[in-house]
């Protein structure tokens, strides 16, 4: 059941407008809808092929008015043909009625219920599950669409076109792929401004929420106002309808979607107040927001031809939003945190059997592939592009891209081709970064010769690119390194230039040099490779102290802590640089509290079984753990007098502003606060919580507290204060498998998902519990293969009603086969038993089995 990217033909049938009536009822909605097609070539008589799911029942049919022999109408398992010799050879309208059930979509894919909501998710899939479509992103039209309800709020794509008693319509003018469609009905309210832009259209702006919420929807309405600015300024692209409209949803599969016109996102990406929401939800909002405003010209005005395209809009829209951060904030913080993401989860990806490429050849189940490499890599990729052909450069091929492109659904190819057109460079070399599935390892050997006019330093670059699942065999890449040269002084003798490496090994030379200098490599971390070079730890505390580039600097920080936590969870010794040169960075008040806070945090636990399953070491949990917290403790005792003194002074005066500087001294502190809390017996911890006047502070200190297997009064205390908020309610459930003591975890998460609160149908809660335990490292991966269970059971009883999320979840698995015989086995028994379910959604079963075939 595999689908192929060489399989590719365009629909045989031109659909050039859509007209749907929707007669909403939560059981029963009817749903009518008016395709104006023509065959492609008159001359080639061919089936109509339409997609439809099992709940799509048909109630009538007509081909220009008129209803075709019953006999020519063939109703398979997920589509509905109409045999050609039913059909004109010229334009004919085709129209159909159907019935579905909203109330029994339990998969929220398609039209379905949320709390007395009617709302549709379409990407990538979903609209066969509202009624019969050619349902796939290459068809594109405009749609008029109805809708009849007595709910007081009737919204979908375009501008609103007429409103009355009981009825609302839509006209969307730019024609669009079905998976751009939604329809939001219920009682909501809306928080509205508007935006004015600068050819001088007026759009109005509202964020739906449901009645109570309005007092919680500022911060987005700000994010898009601010969004809707900066891709005018820096991508000269403006908006193109009369409104714009977001809804919040609380029961969403994934984090949010551009529809046309009509975003929809997950509750959790909209609503935040002070009191309920952490620095980090507002930070996302933000970037979330802006995302699916940014999708309007990247992903909607041009779109994907084919689902294997997918990083054509979403790289690109992740790299947009990742720009549009670090221009509002920081953008080494930014650069330091994406490349943070990435690692944990793309270059876990691409180390496992799930690895893939950017653009896919193959897949069964395509929502199976919104994944951190379709998305963050894809962004890197695009990153790499405009490094290798200048900003100058990057700015031409997106004007020609918009100009070339603007209303097609395109391709990697049509992409990278706009590059060459304003460029003159041959990508063809590059494009291997959208083929090829893996991380490339690349080392650094140095050679220096002294001489007399001044010494000579030459680098040494090798690639090796790894086999993944179906690809043994790979070339080089080209890859972009960033380097820059630091005088024994601490000076920067040399500032940053790109290397462009093409070859499996490369040497680059400096010469003229007075001493020998030491090299900040993969500056900015300029390509998603792991770069391995024997370096000393006094040199990497050396950069920590002078290097210029702050990625590269917090980098040497990194690698200095992964060298002392992977030799203590060998049982080796751990030299005190990096423990010293911590010292350093703290009393550093020159630094950005934020950049002294990441630097601050030590490796995950995840993190450092990476690192040594990278070096062909079997990680061992409970090791990891111990060496991490006893790594934590010796800084806390080192440094005592100094991290106490630093938390009272980055204690944020005034009320509660989710800003960049503001939002840097608490994550400093709070990071301080975690090393604290493991000597001062929580005390700090615990009056901080006390008296916290926001949500960041809570958490902050509920997590230093449960980590060290106190604050269950804070636990208990901030269940009585917000039992009745779905969103810190998720947090509670979440906070507490996740930061357990590894040995309490999968009992604690037994118990949470005994309670009647545990609403596990809804996804958030259910990532929150489920997704808790698996980010608890040492907790999940525990020796007798509890959690391995724990988790098993709870996709069995996902997979039957939410496939999408069940599937999700199961990449808890993917790094199985890291792990010892023992956990080996437990953890393949485990998928074992998920792969046998009777009537194992395709979703899960694709997964599931991809992760079984690795072993
Ligand atoms: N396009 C949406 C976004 O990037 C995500 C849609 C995810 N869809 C899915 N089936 N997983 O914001
Ligand atoms: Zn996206």
């Amino acid at each position: 059941n595999a689908h192929y990217l060489a399989d590719y033909r365009p629909y045989p049938f031109v659909l050039t407008a859509t007209r749907m009536t929707f007669e909403l009822h939560p059981q029963a909605t009817r749903v009518v809808t008016a395709l104006s097609l023509a065959p492609r070539d008159p001359q080639q008589a061919e089936d109509l092929v339409l997609d439809g799911g099992k709940g799509v029942k048909l109630v009538s049919l007509t081909i220009d008015g008129v209803a075709p022999d019953p006999s020519r109408i063939i109703r398979r398992e997920e589509t509905l043909t109409i045999s050609a010799a039913a059909l004109p050879p010229h334009p004919f309208l085709l129209e159909t009625a159907v019935q579905i059930d909203p109330s029994a979509n339990t998969a929220f894919e398609g039209l379905y219920i949320s709390n007395g909501m009617f709302c549709t998710q379409c990407e990538a899939e979903g609209f066969r599950h509202i009624t019969f479509y050619p349902d796939r992103p290459d068809v594109m039209a405009t749609f008029h669409v109805t809708i009849d309800s007595d709910l007081p709020v009737l919204l979908s794509n375009g501008n609103p076109v007429g409103q009355s008693q009981g009825r609302a319509e839509w006209h969307d003018p730019w024609p669009k792929p079905s998976y751009l469609f939604a329809l939001v009905a219920g009682d909501l309210v809306a928080v509205s401004d508007s935006f004015t832009t600068r050819s001088g259209r007026r759009v109005a702006l509202n964020v739906w929420v449901r009645p109570g919420d309005q007092d919680r929807a500022g911060f987005a309405m700000e994010s898009l106002v601010k969004s809707m600015s900066w891709d005018e300024a820096v991508y000269g692209r403006e908006y193109d309808l009369d409104v714009f409209n977001i809804v919040a949803v609380d029961d969403f599969n994934m984090g949010a979607m551009e529809n046309k016109g009509l975003n929809i996102f997950n509750s959790k990406l909209v609503l935040a107040s002070p009191d309920t929401a952490t620095d980090t939800d507002y930070d996302r909002i933000e970037a979330v927001i802006a995302h699916e405003y940014f999708h309007n010209w990247t992903g909607n005005r041009i779109t994907c031809r084919d689902w294997f395209q997918l990083c054509l809009k979403e790289g690109l829209t992740v790299f947009r939003d990742q720009q549009f951060t670090s221009d509002l904030r920081s953008a080494a913080v930014k650069r330091i945190e994406d490349v943070q993401a990435l690692r944990a989860r793309q270059f876990r990806e691409d180390q496992g059997p799930l690895a893939h490429p950017p653009r896919p050849d193959r897949y069964e189940e395509i929502n199976n592939f919104y994944t951190a490499t379709v998305y963050e890599k894809g962004a890197e990729v695009i990153g790499m592009l405009k490094r290798l052909v200048g900003d100058d450069g990057y700015r031409r091929a997106l004007d020609l891209y918009f100009d070339r492109h603007d209303g097609d659904a395109a391709t990697i190819e049509d992409w990278l081709q706009v590059f060459q057109d304003a460029t003159g460079r041959d990508l063809t070399q590059f494009k291997r970064w959208y083929t090829d599935a893996g991380t490339p390892r690349l080392s650094l050997a140095e050679d220096w010769q002294p001489g007399d006019t001044g010494g000579t330093l030459t680098l040494t670059f090798t690639q090796d690119n790894p086999p993944t699942p179906g690809q043994t065999q790979k070339s080089p890449r080209v890859i972009p390194v960033a380097v820059g040269l630091i005088g024994p002084n601490g000076d920067e003798i040399v500032p940053t230039q790109v290397l462009e490496m093409t070859e499996a090994s490369q040497s680059f030379s400096f010469d003229g040099l007075g001493a020998r200098p030491v090299v900040s490599a993969l500056r900015g971390f300029s390509a998603p490779v792991t770069l391995s070079r024997p370096l000393d730890d006094a040199t990497r505390a050396f950069l920590l102290a002078h290097d210029t580039d702050p990625f590269a600097r917090w980098e040497a920080g990194r690698d200095l802590a992964l060298s002392a936590l992977t030799a203590a969870s060998r049982g080796q010794a751990v030299s005190g640089d990096y423990v010293d040169a911590i010292g350093h960075l703290i009393a550093d008040g020159n630094a950005d509290p934020a950049f002294r806070a990441l630097c601050l945090n030590l490796p995950g636990e995840e993190e450092i079984a990476t690192r040594l399953s990278s070096q062909g070491i079997v990680p061992v949990p409970d090791a990891i753990h111990v060496a991490r917290e006893a790594l934590a403790r010796r800084i806390a005792e080192t440094h005592l007098d100094l991290l106490s003194r630093l938390y009272d002074d980055m204690a944020v005066p005034g009320p509660y502003r989710p800003d960049a500087s503001d939002a840097a001294r608490r994550s400093l502190r709070h990071a301080v606060l975690a090393l604290l809390t493991r000597i001062d017996g929580g005390e700090r911890a615990e009056i901080l919580f006390g008296i916290a006047g926001n949500m960041t502070e809570r958490m902050a200190a509920l997590t230093a507290l449960l980590r060290r297997g106190l604050g269950q009064a804070e636990l208990a205390a901030l269940h009585d204060q917000f039992a009745g908020n779905r969103l810190v309610m998720d947090k509670w459930f979440g906070i507490q498998p996740m930061a357990a003591p590894p040995a309490q975890a999968v009992q604690i998460a037994h118990a949470l998902s005994q309670r009647k609160d545990f609403d596990w149908k809804n996804p958030n809660r259910f990532r929150a519990l489920i997704g808790g335990l698996s980010a608890n490292h040492a907790g999940f991966h525990a020796a007798d293969g509890s959690g391995y269970d724990f988790v098993a059971n709870w996709l069995l009883r996902m997979d039957p009603l939410n496939p999408q999320i069940a599937a999700r979840m199961s990449t808890a698995f993917e790094t199985w086969t890291r792990y010892d015989a023992g956990r080996r086995a437990r953890a393949l028994t485990a998928l074992e038993r998920i792969a046998a379910a009777d009537g194992l959604s395709r979703n899960t079963s694709e997964m599931v089995s991809r992760m079984i075939a690795a072993g």
